[in-house]
């Protein structure tokens, strides 16, 4: 029996997910981050739909926050 395309598709998937729970990849969080200049936990749970399930993973989206947004930007500029 055939599997649904979406099994497939992430069966071979190289993208790392960060949240399981809505299937949100690390490059999408990125991106939202980076584009959209994302402060909080909030903001991605609003544009990326990530964290809006168990939550387990905000702490991770906490990090990448951390090492891609606004603030990590500002306290590299100024040395
Ligand atoms: S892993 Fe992100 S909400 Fe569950």
């Amino acid at each position: 029996m055939d599997r649904p395309y979406h099994h497939e598709a992430c069966d071979g998937c190289p993208e790392k997910l960060v949240c399981r729970c809505l299937h949100v990849t690390e490059s999408q969080v990125i991106r939202m981050i980076e584009r959209l200049e994302l402060r909080t936990v909030r903001d991605l749970r609003q544009y990326t739909g990530a964290g809006d399930g168990c939550t387990c993973c905000h702490a991770q989206l906490e990090e990448y926050l951390e090492k891609f947004g606004c603030a990590a930007v500002e306290s590299i500029a100024i040395g």
